[in-house]
């Protein structure tokens, strides 16, 4: 069998990304054996610059080079100090960037003009990136297309739970009538302990923040734009809907009692931070709010550490996936599917 060589940049060496060399490290004889094709890491930025080396960059060598604390323009002999991303992409001759820089809704940068660019470029493009799939996913899905390359985000709604292969591979011919999702695993992990502990809201988020499952500033979670930010790019990549923020009712969990929550418990019920597209008309209703669903419902037995979506459709029925134990691993290895789902 001959192996095909796939050269492949990264941009954002943090959590997502680390956790991906590490995927390129451990999978490598899979890929190859089993999908036919070897990864060569040809370039990397972070917030330091940029390191480029077309013969090839050491995973294992970035990896040492982080964990000291030190960025990719520190490696010697390839490291570039402030070479910005999409100069990174101009110039390593990748056929692929994977995205995992942070996800910012207010301009999309640096991830937007960085995918524009390799897409211009005819790389194929895999972000877990959401910011520039939320405000401009169908600028950047008409550039792929113009390109003849392939632009996947699986990894960006829910991690490793299927919510856009499900929708975007499973679903085609059906009609959906209704979606409904728990996206930020941050609020279910909140609203389940308020639930089975009995702790206010100010208590359980305090305890989230103290082990690292909440961020020091929680709004975008806590006041569901993630979960937004979430339901726009299934609203836009799988129901085809050209959809903004500015669409999406969202109401986070800030109001949400204890007292609520063990009245709908008591009631055979659950309080969930449901992110929801409704057929409506010719249209759909898009919302995130905190929604009582009964204990029959699928998505009201997720746990703290998990996430999940059905889809209510014409031909195929109802359709759930739940993923539990999100973390970074579970995300770097959405990106890896996509990876080999566009190159195996
Ligand atoms: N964490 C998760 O579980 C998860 C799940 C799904 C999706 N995501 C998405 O995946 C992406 C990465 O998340 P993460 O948790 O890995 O974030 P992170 O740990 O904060 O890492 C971000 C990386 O991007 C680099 N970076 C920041 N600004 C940059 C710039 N201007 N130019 C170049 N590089 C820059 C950082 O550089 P330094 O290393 O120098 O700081 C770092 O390497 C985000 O968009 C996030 O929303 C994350």
């Amino acid at each position: 069998m001959t192996v095909k060589q796939v050269r492949v940049a990264l941009v954002g060496a943090g959590n997502i990304g680390r956790a991906f060399l590490q995927l390129m490290l451990d999978k490598a004889e899979l890929l190859r054996q089993r999908h036919g094709f070897e990864m060569t890491l040809v370039g990397l930025a972070d917030r330091s610059g940029a390191a480029l080396d077309p013969a090839g960059l050491r995973p294992a060598d970035i990896l040492s080079l982080k964990a000291a604390g030190r960025g990719a323009a520190a490696l010697p002999a390839h490291g570039q100090p402030g070479m910005p991303p999409d100069e990174l992409v101009r110039r390593c001759g990748a056929d692929l960037l994977l995205e995992a820089s942070p996800t910012n809704i207010v301009d999309g940068q640096p991830g937007l003009r960085t995918i524009e660019t390799a897409l211009g470029l005819k790389m194929h493009v895999v972000s877990a990136n959401k910011g520039p799939l939320v405000l401009a996913y169908p600028h950047l899905m008409a550039l792929a297309r113009q390109q003849g390359v392939a632009l996947k985000h699986s990894a960006a709604v829910a991690g490793s739970c299927p919510t856009v292969n499900i929708g975007q591979r499973d679903l085609l011919g059906c009609q959906v009538a209704r979606l409904e999702g728990i996206f930020n695993m941050t609020t279910n992990t909140i609203l389940c302990r308020m639930a089975e502990k009995g702790l206010s809201f100010d208590v359980a988020l305090a305890q989230a923040q103290a082990e690292g499952i909440a961020e020091a500033d929680p709004t975008l979670d806590i006041d569901g734009w993630d979960a937004a930010n979430k339901l726009v790019i299934l609203a836009n990549s799988v129901l085809g809907l050209p959809v903004t923020l500015a669409d999406v009712e969202v109401e986070g969990i800030r109001g949400v009692r204890i007292e609520a929550l063990q009245r709908a418990q008591a009631e055979g019920s659950a309080i969930k931070l449901l992110a929801t597209a409704a057929q409506a008309g010719d249209g759909y209703k898009l919302a995130v709010r905190p929604t009582t669903i009964p204990l029959t419902h699928p998505l009201a037995r997720l746990t703290a550490d998990q996430m999940g979506i059905i889809y209510y459709t014409d031909v195929q029925g109802t359709i759930a996936a739940v993923a539990g134990q999100q973390g970074v691993l579970t995300t770097a290895g959405a990106m890896l599917r996509d990876v080999v789902a566009i190159c195996g």
